[in-house]
Protein backbone atom coordinates (compact mmCIF):
# COMPACT_ATOMS: atom_id res chain seq x y z
CA UNK A 1 0.00 0.00 0.00
CA UNK A 2 1.34 3.68 -0.91
CA UNK A 3 -0.79 6.51 0.73
CA UNK A 4 0.87 8.64 -1.91
CA UNK A 5 -1.32 7.02 -4.09
CA UNK A 6 -4.01 8.45 -2.37
CA UNK A 7 -5.69 12.48 -2.67
CA UNK A 8 -4.82 14.16 0.62
CA UNK A 9 -6.35 17.33 1.94
CA UNK A 10 -3.97 19.05 -0.19
CA UNK A 11 -5.41 17.38 -3.35
CA UNK A 12 -9.50 19.58 -2.09
CA UNK A 13 -10.69 22.39 -2.09
CA UNK A 14 -11.65 22.89 1.68
CA UNK A 15 -11.99 26.65 2.02
CA UNK A 16 -15.81 27.52 2.74
CA UNK A 17 -16.51 23.48 2.83
CA UNK A 18 -18.04 21.15 5.79
CA UNK A 19 -15.26 18.73 6.44
CA UNK A 20 -15.73 15.43 8.05
CA UNK A 21 -12.43 14.47 9.82
CA UNK A 22 -12.97 11.17 11.41
CA UNK A 23 -9.93 10.88 14.02
CA UNK A 24 -8.80 8.49 16.60
CA UNK A 25 -9.45 10.21 19.72
CA UNK A 26 -9.69 6.65 21.81
CA UNK A 27 -7.45 7.65 24.34
CA UNK A 28 -6.82 6.39 28.20
CA UNK A 29 -9.43 7.67 30.55
CA UNK A 30 -9.24 7.80 34.47
CA UNK A 31 -12.86 8.60 34.66
CA UNK A 32 -12.76 12.07 32.80
CA UNK A 33 -9.16 12.73 32.86
CA UNK A 34 -7.18 11.85 29.75
CA UNK A 35 -4.20 10.09 30.85
CA UNK A 36 -1.95 10.27 27.36
CA UNK A 37 -3.03 12.78 24.73
CA UNK A 38 -0.94 11.54 22.18
CA UNK A 39 -3.68 10.66 19.66
CA UNK A 40 -5.21 13.99 20.00
CA UNK A 41 -1.78 15.92 19.57
CA UNK A 42 -1.30 13.48 16.41
CA UNK A 43 -4.40 15.07 14.99
CA UNK A 44 -3.28 18.27 15.13
CA UNK A 45 -1.62 19.54 12.32
CA UNK A 46 -4.66 17.99 9.94
CA UNK A 47 -7.11 20.10 12.11
CA UNK A 48 -4.87 23.05 12.08
CA UNK A 49 -4.33 22.98 8.08
CA UNK A 50 -8.00 22.87 7.64
CA UNK A 51 -8.86 25.73 10.31
CA UNK A 52 -5.87 27.71 8.38
CA UNK A 53 -7.62 27.07 5.04
CA UNK A 54 -11.11 28.31 5.97
CA UNK A 55 -12.71 25.00 6.44
CA UNK A 56 -16.04 23.95 9.15
CA UNK A 57 -14.34 21.72 10.53
CA UNK A 58 -16.60 18.12 12.03
CA UNK A 59 -14.49 16.18 14.21
CA UNK A 60 -15.62 12.73 15.16
CA UNK A 61 -14.08 9.63 16.57
CA UNK A 62 -15.22 6.80 18.48
CA UNK A 63 -14.21 6.00 22.40
CA UNK A 64 -13.81 2.81 23.95
CA UNK A 65 -16.04 -0.12 23.12
CA UNK A 66 -19.53 1.00 23.78
CA UNK A 67 -22.94 -1.04 23.22
CA UNK A 68 -24.30 0.44 20.14
CA UNK A 69 -26.34 3.21 22.18
CA UNK A 70 -25.25 6.10 24.31
CA UNK A 71 -23.23 5.83 27.40
CA UNK A 72 -22.22 8.71 28.95
CA UNK A 73 -18.94 6.74 30.22
CA UNK A 74 -17.60 6.80 26.56
CA UNK A 75 -18.32 10.57 26.11
CA UNK A 76 -16.12 12.23 23.91
CA UNK A 77 -16.88 15.52 26.47
CA UNK A 78 -12.96 14.96 27.63
CA UNK A 79 -11.48 15.12 24.00
CA UNK A 80 -13.53 18.23 23.40
CA UNK A 81 -12.22 19.76 26.21
CA UNK A 82 -8.73 18.41 25.87
CA UNK A 83 -8.78 19.45 21.80
CA UNK A 84 -9.90 23.05 22.88
CA UNK A 85 -7.20 24.13 24.89
CA UNK A 86 -4.88 22.70 22.18
CA UNK A 87 -6.11 24.51 19.34
CA UNK A 88 -6.75 27.15 21.47
CA UNK A 89 -10.38 27.81 20.46
CA UNK A 90 -13.47 26.55 20.89
CA UNK A 91 -14.64 23.09 20.30
CA UNK A 92 -18.51 22.67 19.80
CA UNK A 93 -19.48 19.57 21.11
CA UNK A 94 -22.66 17.85 19.83
CA UNK A 95 -24.71 15.69 21.97
CA UNK A 96 -25.52 13.00 19.20
CA UNK A 97 -23.73 11.60 16.24
CA UNK A 98 -25.86 12.24 13.51
CA UNK A 99 -29.39 12.96 14.59
CA UNK A 100 -30.50 16.83 15.80
CA UNK A 101 -27.92 18.21 17.75
CA UNK A 102 -25.19 17.39 15.17
CA UNK A 103 -27.20 18.46 12.09
CA UNK A 104 -28.06 21.62 13.28
CA UNK A 105 -24.75 22.50 15.15
CA UNK A 106 -22.68 21.38 11.52
CA UNK A 107 -25.40 23.79 9.42
CA UNK A 108 -24.59 26.43 11.75
CA UNK A 109 -20.60 26.11 11.56
CA UNK A 110 -18.71 29.03 10.28
CA UNK A 111 -15.34 29.28 8.28
CA UNK A 112 -12.83 28.40 10.64
CA UNK A 113 -15.42 27.07 13.49
CA UNK A 114 -14.86 23.22 14.76
CA UNK A 115 -17.20 20.59 15.91
CA UNK A 116 -17.10 17.74 17.73
CA UNK A 117 -19.52 14.78 17.33
CA UNK A 118 -20.35 12.45 20.16
CA UNK A 119 -18.78 8.87 19.95
CA UNK A 120 -19.67 7.19 16.60
CA UNK A 121 -20.29 3.94 18.59
CA UNK A 122 -23.24 5.09 20.27
CA UNK A 123 -24.88 4.15 16.83
CA UNK A 124 -25.16 0.49 16.18
CA UNK A 125 -24.48 0.85 12.68
CA UNK A 126 -21.31 2.08 12.86
CA UNK A 127 -19.61 -1.03 13.56
CA UNK A 128 -21.69 -2.73 11.33
CA UNK A 129 -20.78 -0.38 8.48
CA UNK A 130 -24.42 0.30 7.43
CA UNK A 131 -24.62 2.17 4.42
CA UNK A 132 -27.81 4.55 6.36
CA UNK A 133 -25.58 5.75 8.85
CA UNK A 134 -22.14 6.29 6.41
CA UNK A 135 -24.90 8.33 4.27
CA UNK A 136 -26.11 9.98 7.31
CA UNK A 137 -22.62 10.78 7.82
CA UNK A 138 -21.86 12.23 4.25
CA UNK A 139 -24.86 14.29 4.39
CA UNK A 140 -23.30 16.44 7.59
CA UNK A 141 -20.04 17.43 5.34
CA UNK A 142 -19.21 18.32 1.74
CA UNK A 143 -15.55 16.22 2.30
CA UNK A 144 -14.51 13.55 4.40
CA UNK A 145 -11.25 13.23 5.91
CA UNK A 146 -9.75 10.16 7.23
CA UNK A 147 -6.54 10.85 9.54
CA UNK A 148 -7.93 7.96 12.30
CA UNK A 149 -5.08 5.86 11.39
CA UNK A 150 -5.28 3.64 14.33
CA UNK A 151 -8.43 3.19 13.34
CA UNK A 152 -7.56 2.18 9.82
CA UNK A 153 -7.82 -1.63 10.17
CA UNK A 154 -11.67 -1.28 11.10
CA UNK A 155 -14.03 -1.57 8.04
CA UNK A 156 -16.84 1.02 9.93
CA UNK A 157 -19.54 3.84 9.03
CA UNK A 158 -17.24 6.55 9.89
CA UNK A 159 -13.58 5.12 8.55
CA UNK A 160 -14.77 3.67 5.39
CA UNK A 161 -18.61 3.59 4.57
CA UNK A 162 -18.94 7.23 4.41
CA UNK A 163 -16.24 7.31 1.38
CA UNK A 164 -18.91 5.97 -0.87
CA UNK A 165 -20.60 9.32 -0.81
CA UNK A 166 -18.64 12.31 -0.42
CA UNK A 167 -14.80 13.19 -2.00
CA UNK A 168 -12.76 11.08 0.45
CA UNK A 169 -9.05 11.72 1.00
CA UNK A 170 -6.63 11.36 3.80
CA UNK A 171 -4.88 13.47 6.55
CA UNK A 172 -1.61 14.33 7.56
CA UNK A 173 -1.41 11.96 10.44
CA UNK A 174 -2.20 8.53 8.08
CA UNK A 175 0.26 9.99 5.58
CA UNK A 176 2.95 10.48 7.55
CA UNK A 177 2.03 7.00 9.47
CA UNK A 178 2.17 5.66 5.83
CA UNK A 179 5.18 7.42 4.47
CA UNK A 180 6.81 5.53 7.78
CA UNK A 181 5.40 2.28 7.99
CA UNK A 182 5.15 1.66 4.37
CA UNK A 183 9.40 2.85 3.42
CA UNK A 184 10.17 1.00 6.18
CA UNK A 185 8.60 -2.32 4.66
CA UNK A 186 9.24 -1.14 0.45
CA UNK A 187 12.92 0.62 0.51
CA UNK A 188 14.58 0.79 4.12
CA UNK A 189 17.45 1.89 4.48
CA UNK A 190 19.33 -1.35 5.15
CA UNK A 191 20.31 -3.62 7.32
CA UNK A 192 16.62 -3.52 8.28
CA UNK A 193 15.91 -4.91 11.85
CA UNK A 194 12.66 -6.11 13.36
CA UNK A 195 12.56 -6.34 17.46
CA UNK A 196 9.03 -8.20 18.15
CA UNK A 197 7.76 -9.20 21.48
CA UNK A 198 4.71 -9.58 23.31
CA UNK A 199 2.62 -12.17 24.90
CA UNK A 200 1.65 -13.97 21.76
CA UNK A 201 3.03 -15.60 18.48
CA UNK A 202 -0.48 -16.02 17.72
CA UNK A 203 -0.94 -12.05 17.53
CA UNK A 204 2.10 -11.64 15.88
CA UNK A 205 2.44 -14.79 13.39
CA UNK A 206 1.04 -12.70 10.37
CA UNK A 207 3.97 -10.00 11.51
CA UNK A 208 6.62 -12.52 11.76
CA UNK A 209 6.19 -14.07 8.88
CA UNK A 210 5.54 -11.02 6.37
CA UNK A 211 8.72 -9.74 8.12
CA UNK A 212 11.12 -12.71 7.42
CA UNK A 213 10.14 -11.69 3.20
CA UNK A 214 12.31 -7.76 3.89
CA UNK A 215 14.06 -8.04 7.25
CA UNK A 216 17.81 -8.67 7.77
CA UNK A 217 17.29 -9.23 11.21
CA UNK A 218 14.56 -10.29 13.40
CA UNK A 219 14.68 -10.33 17.20
CA UNK A 220 11.98 -12.30 19.01
CA UNK A 221 11.75 -11.52 22.89
CA UNK A 222 9.18 -11.21 25.34
CA UNK A 223 6.15 -14.25 26.10
CA UNK A 224 5.83 -15.39 22.25
CA UNK A 225 10.04 -16.63 22.49
CA UNK A 226 8.83 -19.00 24.68
CA UNK A 227 6.53 -20.99 22.21
CA UNK A 228 9.92 -21.06 19.70
CA UNK A 229 11.78 -22.62 22.49
CA UNK A 230 9.27 -25.28 23.57
CA UNK A 231 8.62 -26.03 19.73
CA UNK A 232 12.44 -26.81 19.50
CA UNK A 233 11.88 -29.41 22.57
CA UNK A 234 13.25 -27.29 25.07
CA UNK A 235 11.77 -26.97 28.52
CA UNK A 236 9.87 -23.75 29.20
CA UNK A 237 8.41 -24.30 32.99
CA UNK A 238 5.28 -22.89 33.13
CA UNK A 239 6.26 -20.16 30.93
CA UNK A 240 3.51 -18.62 28.34
CA UNK A 241 3.06 -21.07 25.73
CA UNK A 242 0.99 -21.76 22.85
CA UNK A 243 1.82 -25.67 21.97
CA UNK A 244 -0.88 -25.08 19.16
CA UNK A 245 1.26 -22.89 17.57
CA UNK A 246 4.52 -25.19 17.47
CA UNK A 247 4.40 -25.82 13.54
CA UNK A 248 4.40 -22.11 12.51
CA UNK A 249 6.85 -21.32 15.16
CA UNK A 250 9.23 -24.16 13.65
CA UNK A 251 7.80 -23.06 9.79
CA UNK A 252 9.11 -19.42 10.94
CA UNK A 253 13.03 -20.66 11.91
CA UNK A 254 12.94 -22.71 8.47
CA UNK A 255 11.87 -19.57 6.76
CA UNK A 256 14.09 -17.15 8.20
CA UNK A 257 17.36 -19.72 7.26
CA UNK A 258 15.62 -20.00 3.81
CA UNK A 259 15.74 -16.31 3.12
CA UNK A 260 19.25 -16.09 4.88
CA UNK A 261 17.59 -13.42 7.64
CA UNK A 262 19.60 -13.36 10.93
CA UNK A 263 16.85 -14.82 13.89
CA UNK A 264 17.54 -14.04 17.32
CA UNK A 265 15.78 -15.51 20.36
CA UNK A 266 16.99 -14.95 24.15
CA UNK A 267 20.02 -16.45 25.21
CA UNK A 268 19.04 -16.40 29.11
CA UNK A 269 15.73 -15.65 30.80
CA UNK A 270 14.59 -13.81 33.92
CA UNK A 271 12.36 -16.43 35.78
CA UNK A 272 9.73 -15.82 38.31
CA UNK A 273 7.68 -18.78 40.39
CA UNK A 274 4.95 -16.97 40.09
CA UNK A 275 3.14 -14.42 37.49
CA UNK A 276 3.56 -12.19 40.74
CA UNK A 277 5.43 -8.69 40.79
CA UNK A 278 7.13 -10.10 43.71
CA UNK A 279 8.22 -13.33 43.11
CA UNK A 280 11.29 -15.02 43.62
CA UNK A 281 13.08 -14.38 40.85
CA UNK A 282 16.64 -15.52 39.22
CA UNK A 283 18.31 -15.85 35.90
CA UNK A 284 18.96 -19.19 33.55
CA UNK A 285 19.82 -20.51 30.24
CA UNK A 286 16.29 -19.56 27.74
CA UNK A 287 16.46 -23.50 26.82
CA UNK A 288 16.89 -24.95 30.06
CA UNK A 289 14.14 -22.79 32.04
CA UNK A 290 13.33 -25.35 35.36
CA UNK A 291 9.93 -26.93 36.04
CA UNK A 292 7.16 -25.12 38.36
CA UNK A 293 9.22 -21.20 37.03
CA UNK A 294 7.77 -18.83 34.30
CA UNK A 295 10.16 -16.66 31.99
CA UNK A 296 9.22 -12.91 32.51
CA UNK A 297 11.82 -11.07 31.15
CA UNK A 298 14.69 -11.51 28.97
CA UNK A 299 18.59 -11.88 31.16
CA UNK A 300 21.14 -9.63 31.15
CA UNK A 301 23.27 -11.80 28.43
CA UNK A 302 20.36 -11.05 25.93
CA UNK A 303 20.12 -7.74 26.87
CA UNK A 304 23.46 -7.21 25.57
CA UNK A 305 23.35 -9.61 22.73
CA UNK A 306 20.11 -7.76 21.03
CA UNK A 307 21.73 -4.25 21.77
CA UNK A 308 24.69 -5.35 19.80
CA UNK A 309 22.68 -7.16 17.22
CA UNK A 310 20.77 -3.92 16.64
CA UNK A 311 24.30 -1.37 16.03
CA UNK A 312 24.64 -0.65 12.51
CA UNK A 313 21.12 -0.81 11.72
CA UNK A 314 19.65 1.57 8.75
CA UNK A 315 15.86 1.09 9.71
CA UNK A 316 14.79 -0.36 13.56
CA UNK A 317 10.95 -1.73 13.64
CA UNK A 318 9.76 -2.31 17.50
CA UNK A 319 6.97 -3.75 18.55
CA UNK A 320 5.77 -5.37 21.54
CA UNK A 321 7.99 -5.54 24.84
CA UNK A 322 10.49 -8.07 26.18
CA UNK A 323 9.14 -9.01 29.15
CA UNK A 324 6.28 -7.75 32.00
CA UNK A 325 7.43 -4.53 31.68
CA UNK A 326 4.73 -3.00 33.34
CA UNK A 327 6.35 -4.40 36.89
CA UNK A 328 9.69 -2.60 37.63
CA UNK A 329 11.55 -5.61 38.78
CA UNK A 330 10.97 -7.52 34.96
CA UNK A 331 11.24 -4.20 32.97
CA UNK A 332 14.72 -4.16 32.39
CA UNK A 333 14.80 -6.11 29.08
CA UNK A 334 12.48 -4.13 27.88
CA UNK A 335 14.31 -1.27 29.11
CA UNK A 336 17.36 -2.03 27.34
CA UNK A 337 15.99 -2.56 23.57
CA UNK A 338 14.25 0.84 24.36
CA UNK A 339 17.33 2.35 25.11
CA UNK A 340 19.38 0.57 22.24
CA UNK A 341 16.70 1.74 19.41
CA UNK A 342 16.95 5.85 20.81
CA UNK A 343 21.24 5.71 20.98
CA UNK A 344 21.22 4.43 17.26
CA UNK A 345 21.85 6.22 14.41
CA UNK A 346 19.27 4.24 12.72
CA UNK A 347 15.60 5.49 11.44
CA UNK A 348 13.40 3.96 14.15
CA UNK A 349 9.93 3.15 14.12
CA UNK A 350 7.76 1.92 17.35
CA UNK A 351 4.45 0.22 17.01
CA UNK A 352 1.91 1.43 18.73
CA UNK A 353 0.63 0.13 22.37
CA UNK A 354 2.89 -1.51 24.95
CA UNK A 355 6.29 -0.38 23.34
CA UNK A 356 5.44 3.20 22.74
CA UNK A 357 3.98 3.40 26.15
CA UNK A 358 7.90 2.31 26.91
CA UNK A 359 9.57 4.76 24.76
CA UNK A 360 6.90 7.56 26.32
CA UNK A 361 7.71 6.73 29.82
CA UNK A 362 11.27 6.42 29.36
CA UNK A 363 11.67 9.92 28.18
CA UNK A 364 12.76 8.44 24.62
CA UNK A 365 10.30 9.71 22.37
CA UNK A 366 11.91 12.53 20.87
CA UNK A 367 15.38 10.20 19.97
CA UNK A 368 12.10 7.72 17.94
CA UNK A 369 12.04 9.03 14.15
CA UNK A 370 8.00 7.83 14.73
CA UNK A 371 6.10 6.33 16.88
CA UNK A 372 3.04 5.19 15.76
CA UNK A 373 -0.41 6.24 16.92
CA UNK A 374 -1.69 2.60 15.92
CA UNK A 375 -1.52 -0.82 17.94
CA UNK A 376 -3.79 -2.77 15.64
CA UNK A 377 -3.37 -1.04 12.81
CA UNK A 378 0.16 -0.92 12.64
CA UNK A 379 0.71 -4.59 13.39
CA UNK A 380 -2.12 -4.95 10.69
CA UNK A 381 0.18 -2.86 8.18
CA UNK A 382 3.32 -5.11 8.96
CA UNK A 383 1.50 -7.77 8.31
CA UNK A 384 0.96 -6.80 4.56
CA UNK A 385 -2.64 -6.54 4.66
CA UNK A 386 -4.72 -3.84 3.32
CA UNK A 387 -6.16 -1.31 6.03
CA UNK A 388 -9.77 -0.57 4.79
CA UNK A 389 -9.94 2.98 6.15
CA UNK A 390 -6.79 3.54 3.75
CA UNK A 391 -8.05 1.59 1.06
CA UNK A 392 -11.66 3.03 0.82
CA UNK A 393 -10.15 6.88 0.18
CA UNK A 394 -9.83 8.70 -3.54
CA UNK A 395 -6.64 7.36 -5.75
CA UNK A 396 -4.54 10.73 -6.77
C1 LIG B 1 -7.09 1.26 19.04
O1 LIG B 1 -7.00 1.82 20.14
O2 LIG B 1 -6.37 0.29 18.71
C2 LIG B 1 -8.04 1.82 18.03
O3 LIG B 1 -8.58 3.01 18.48
C3 LIG B 1 -9.08 0.82 17.62
O4 LIG B 1 -9.94 0.51 18.67
P1 LIG B 1 -10.84 -0.83 18.58
O5 LIG B 1 -9.89 -1.98 18.72
O6 LIG B 1 -11.85 -0.73 19.68
O7 LIG B 1 -11.48 -0.82 17.20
Amino acid sequence: MNVLNKKTVEDVAVAGKRVLVRCDFNVPLNGETITSDKRIVASLPTIEYLLRHGARVILCSHLGRPKGAPDPAFSLAPVAKRLSELLGKEVQMATDVVGESAQSLAAGLRDGEVLLLENVRFEKGETKNDPALAQQFAALADVFVNDAFGSAHRAHASTTGVADYIPAVCGYLIKKEIEFLGAALEVPKRPLAAILGGAKVSDKIGVISNLLDNVDTLIVGGGMAYTFFAAQGHTVGTSLCEPDKFDLALEMLQKAKDKGVRFLLPVDTVVGEAFDPQTPSKTVDSTQIPDGWMGLDIGEKTRVLFAEALKGSGTIIWNGPMGVSEWERFAAGTIAVATAVADSDAISIIGGGDSAAAVQKLGFASKMSHISTGGGASLEFLEGKELPGIAALNEK
